[in-house]
């Protein structure tokens, strides 16, 4: 038997650097979600969020938090011991998703392919002395490379070095962002975002969304400028990887545990090989946003699908039955 839904919340906003796309998201999705008939509230997260989760009660929480604040588990934590369900991953496997070299550990160990990296602390890298480790990371990876903080999203402070004299400055702009960086082998090809959505009925792959961003790289203004970034979806590709690309995403979404929602990016290069970059359990939902495009090319309503995320969400309740006891 289904528990009746009264009320979402849709938590956005936060206080991450990607604020600002989280309450782009929370605002479509609340809006789809209303035009099925649902009692929607949009909250942000600040000192009264606990008071209002209390006193609010809602059946239900649908977190449209990116970066650090909605992707590592932290808020989940929260939700769990208040006891209210929410549409997402558990909160650790939101902490080993949002770890990227901990994510690319895991999958690779599923027999995915991930890009071969480096990940070095800021501290090891002062310790070390900057020249000789950027040296033996240039000369174990190769150009180009790329740059990003472990634990990060929208691109923010992800740099692409072509040449040596690059690095240094790439790397200072990743420690902005966190105190590890992940330097990865660049791979030319094309990139591809894999929606996977499960509203309880098992797992599926949404048709994958081709990126092409006008600059060449898919940094944050081309993901947040209207028009700067061409999709396609789905995505041409022959029937072979468009089945690969999904395979991959599936394979990611299971082996980190993940439910309800995720998204895999993705880069196919020359030869065919699907590599696996990174998997977000919180993905965008904004106008220019890879996942509403891929609903849409599947033939489904954004509504419906969120308003199914919910209902799943709320029928399975929380991972612990003891928290009422708390
Ligand atoms: N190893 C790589 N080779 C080539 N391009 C890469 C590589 N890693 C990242 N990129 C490019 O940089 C972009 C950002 O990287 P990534 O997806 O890992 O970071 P993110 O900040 O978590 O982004 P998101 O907004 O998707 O959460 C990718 O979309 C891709 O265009
Ligand atoms: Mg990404």
């Amino acid at each position: 038997m289904t528990t009746p839904t009264e009320q979402v919340l849709v938590l956005a906003g936060g206080l991450s650097h990607e604020r600002d796309v989280s309450l782009r998201s929370g605002r479509r999705v609340a809006e789809a979600l209303r035009s099925t008939g649902l009692e929607v509230v949009e909250r942000d997260v600040d000192a009264s969020l606990l008071h209002v989760l209390r006193s609010e009660t809602p059946s239900c929480v649908v977190p449209m938090l990116h970066g650090e604040t909605g992707e590592d588990g932290a808020i989940r934590e929260v939700f769990e011991l208040l006891d209210i369900a929410y549409v997402g991953a558990a909160p650790a496997a939101c902490r080993t998703a949002f770890d990227k070299p901990v994510a690319k550990a895991v999958v690779a160990q599923a027999g995915l392919h991930t890009p071969a990296s480096v990940c070095l602390p800021h501290e090891t890298f002062r310790e070390l002395g900057a020249a000789v480790v950027m040296s033996a990371l240039v000369a174990r990876l190769g150009l180009p490379l790329m740059v990003k903080p472990a634990k990060s999203g929208s691109a923010l402070g992800c740099a692409v070095v072509r040449s040596a004299d690059e690095l240094p400055s790439a790397m200072v702009n990743a420690f902005a962002y966190g105190d590890t960086a992940l330097l990865e082998q660049f791979v030319v090809g094309r990139e591809v975002a894999v929606p996977v959505i499960d509203d309880g009925s098992g797992p599926r792959a949404l048709p994958a969304v081709m990126i092409r961003p006008d600059g060449g790289v898919y940094d944050y203004t081309a993901r947040y400028t209207a028009g700067s970034t061409e999709f396609e979806v789905p995505a041409p590709l022959d029937p072979g990887l468009t089945e690969e690309v999904a395979r991959v995403a599936l394979a990611a979404h299971a082996a980190l545990d993940l439910r309800d929602l995720s998204r895999s990016d993705l880069i196919i290069d020359p030869a065919g090989q699907v590599w696996f970059l990174e998997v977000n359990v919180a993905p965008g939902f904004t106008e220019t946003s890879t996942v509403p495009l891929a609903i849409a090319a599947a033939g489904l309503d954004l509504g419906k699908v969120c308003a199914s995320l919910v209902q799943a969400a709320v029928t399975r309740g929380t991972d612990r039955p003891s928290a009422r006891t708390l």
